[in-house]
């Protein structure tokens, strides 16, 4: 079996962690730079991820989030927050990233940022809110294969409040909304789901060959 396979295999989402165990600054920079490299919908990765080590935010934020203790014990928290409406000055900065980091000219890709406004600016809110978060859940694809390749645990989750969440880390006021949040450390020994067969659809299931 490939190892990239092995490791889908190895990984599940956490329920109990050992919260002795931290996460190394090398492993952590390594989880961010793959959040970091993440496809999404024209690169514009409309999010900010929050890294929080704190023990008084993630108090504040565990009665918010079903009461759960991967909250307190995992290593370090990230919160996936959403830009809720992208603005023309988004996509402006994204072209000029474009421009800056290929060496090209602003005047010969003023045409793609003129493309994705057309696209994006015209949406409705809610669509736009909507869209922006489903770029998250790529990025949180991203961090699930690269941490099970370092043996890191990791726990997606939507098991929170958002509202409150975005209350806690003052999001609204920076046009973000918490989309997701992922628990990572390393496994406590006694978590029993550690041990449980992966339930899946099979092949016939899931796969239609037309
Ligand atoms: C978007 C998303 C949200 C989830 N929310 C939670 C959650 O709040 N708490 C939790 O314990 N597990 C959560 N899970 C874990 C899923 O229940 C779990 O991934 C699924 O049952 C498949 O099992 P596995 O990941 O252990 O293979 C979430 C998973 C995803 C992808």
């Amino acid at each position: 079996m490939s190892t990239f396979l092995e490791n889908q295999n190895w990984r599940y989402a956490t329920k109990k962690f050992d919260a002795t165990k931290k996460i190394t600054t090398e492993d952590l920079n390594f989880l961010k730079e793959a959040i970091r490299l993440s496809s999404s919908s024209y690169g514009l990765q409309p999010y900010k991820v929050f890294v929080i080590d704190n023990p008084e935010l993630r108090a504040k934020i565990q009665p918010v989030a079903w009461g759960q203790s991967q909250i307190i014990d995992a290593s370090h928290l990230l919160v996936f927050a959403n830009v809720t409406s992208i603005s023309e000055e988004e996509i402006d900065s994204y072209i000029k990233n474009i421009s800056t980091t290929r060496s090209l000219p602003l005047d010969t890709i003023v045409g793609l940022g003129d493309f994705m406004k057309s696209k994006i600016l015209t949406l409705s809110e809610e669509t736009k809110n909507i869209w922006s978060a489903k770029q998250v859940y790529l990025a949180m694809g991203n961090l699930l294969n690269a941490a099970a390749e370092k043996q890191i645990d990791v726990t997606p989750m939507e098991g929170f409040a958002p509202e409150q969440v975005n209350e806690i880390l003052g999001l609204n006021e920076l046009g973000l909304n918490a989309t997701l949040i992922a628990t990572i450390g390393y496994r406590h020994t006694e978590d029993d789901t550690q041990h449980y067969k992966k339930v899946r659809k099979s092949h016939e299931e899931l796969f239609i060959t037309l």
